[in-house]
């Protein structure tokens, strides 16, 4: 018989969880208006609500800790991690921000100017805010099947290059860069295959454009090619990333996500100009350039993590359990975004409370809804974190409205993903007596979702 498959790691640190009574979380909600940002996490059971910096460090990335570097200029720190950077990217130029919108702004700040036109895969919300913000445009250019959430597909993060190279044409001038992001988070943690990189950089060399990555999950991203793509299947992750990377010129990083640090992050590039530009914007926002916004220990830990999680064992047991807990949606027919992703499951909101109407916010309906079942606290990608059109302000429904359930690293058991599992049975299986959703009491300008104030209908 063949053993079955179980984690890579074995555990040495735990920290208690509270779980709690329903009446207990309704006051809570209310006090929080109804938006999940605003509760305390003693108040939360199982926290889904990102991936982001929410993962177990390894022993090797807690020892490195104690010995790093906290001088001001030239920390040993600092070169061990842009030496790690170098190996995994081969990017030469290495800028430490202290997370991945930090990298946002500092390179933004270089190089979107207004009026500018930022075609790519579903730009994440700081992205896009750091876009618009500057009264630039974000232009979604993600393949159209991303839509349909119950069409399987293996890559379908994909950016559509006919819509690239349409944009390419209309805006040519105003336009400094082409973004993708891998995984693409808003579209469920879906990957980019290789060939689609390789795709829209011979599409970004015939307009003379260059082309970053948002590289957050850039390493789950590599485990979908090893594992779906042809050609790829005897390649390590280290190799298929040293590829991903040649398809661009720089990359924006969160070091929250995949190189499995509480908080971090840098750019990294080949483009001189794009490096000593942001030397000056990173220096004035984040630190001097040997730092920026990190201490010596936090550079010690991302270059031992994003090392460690290049390694096929740490994300195949990653990715396992994200396909375990699908199987137990599956098994209780609750519809998400399929296949499931690198970090998250997305559950088609829409799908689920049917007689919700979109007005009244069906995702962010159903997160409230989860966290009273069970305090499982997940995250609306949906309407809310849409925000307005900046030029018609109304608000965004065209596209899909999720209830992500984001799986920290390292964080939870399978017994957790039951757990999750049954909660969301238990709203399913009452779906048809839920018939109204939110509505908003105020909300800010930009990114609302994060200080959004709902009511209940
Ligand atoms: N890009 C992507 C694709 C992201 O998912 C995130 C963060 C960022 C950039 C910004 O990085 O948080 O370090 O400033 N995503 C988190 C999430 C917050 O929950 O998906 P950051």
């Amino acid at each position: 018989m063949d053993l079955p498959f179980a984690e890579s790691w074995k555990i040495k640190m735990i920290e208690p969880i509270r779980k709690s009574a329903r009446s207990e979380r309704e006051q809570w909600l209310k006090e929080a208006h109804y938006n999940v940002f605003h509760l305390k996490a003693e108040q939360v059971y199982i926290d889904l609500i990102t991936d982001s910096g929410t993962g177990a460090m390894s022993d090797r990335q807690w020892a490195s800790m104690m010995i790093g570097d906290e001088s001001y200029a030239g920390a040993t720190s600092f070169f061990k991690m842009k030496e790690t950077i170098n190996k995994i990217t081969g990017f030469k130029y290495v800028l430490p921000t202290h997370q991945g919108r930090a990298a946002e702004n500092v390179l933004f700040s270089c190089i979107v100017k207004e009026g500018d036109y930022v075609p790519g895969n579903s730009h994440f919300d700081t992205t896009k805010g750091h876009i618009e913000s500057r009264k630039a445009f974000a232009v979604d250019c993600t393949i159209d099947e991303a839509r349909d959430t119950q069409l399987e597909l293996p890559f379908k993060g994909n950016v559509d290059i006919q819509k690239l190279e349409k944009v390419l044409i209309e805006h040519n001038a105003k336009i400094p860069f082409i973004i993708v992001t891998i995984t693409n988070n808003t579209a469920g943690g879906q990957p980019v295959s290789m060939q689609n990189l390789r795709e829209v950089n011979q599409l970004a060399k015939k307009y003379n454009k260059p082309v970053l990555f948002d590289s957050a999950r850039f390493a789950e991203n590599a485990y979908f090619i090893k594992v779906r793509e042809k050609g790829y299947a005897d390649k390590t992750i280290k190799e298929i990333c040293r590829e991903m990377f040649t398809y661009a010129d720089g990359m924006t990083m969160s070091a929250k996500k995949d190189a499995i640090v509480n908080m971090g992050g840098f750019i990294a590039t080949n483009i001189e100009d794009w490096y000593e530009q942001s030397k000056v914007k990173g220096i004035a926002f984040e630190g001097y350039i040997t730092y920026g916004g990190m201490n010596g220990r936090d550079m010690n830990a991302l270059a031992t993590g994003l090392d460690e999680n290049t390694e096929f064992e740490n994300l195949e047991t990653r990715i396992k359990q994200i396909e375990y807990l699908a199987a137990r949606l599956d098994e209780f027919q609750i519809p998400y975004q399929r296949p499931a992703g690198g970090h998250a499951i997305f559950v088609d909101a829409p799908k689920v409370l049917t007689h919700v109407p979109k007005e009244e916010f069906p995702a962010q309906t159903l997160t409230v809804e989860v966290y009273l079942e069970a305090g499982i606290r997940g995250c609306e990608i949906g309407y809310l974190l849409a925000d307005r059109d900046p030029l018609t302000r109304e608000n965004r429904f065209e596209g899909n409205d999720f209830l992500r359930l984001a799986i920290p690293r390292r964080t939870y058991t399978n017994n957790h993903m039951d757990v999750i599992a049954v909660a969301l049975k238990n709203v399913f299986d009452r779906r048809n007596s839920i018939t109204r959703g939110m509505a908003i009491e105020w909300e800010a300008e930009l990114m609302r979702h994060f200080t959004v104030k709902l009511k209940r209908l």
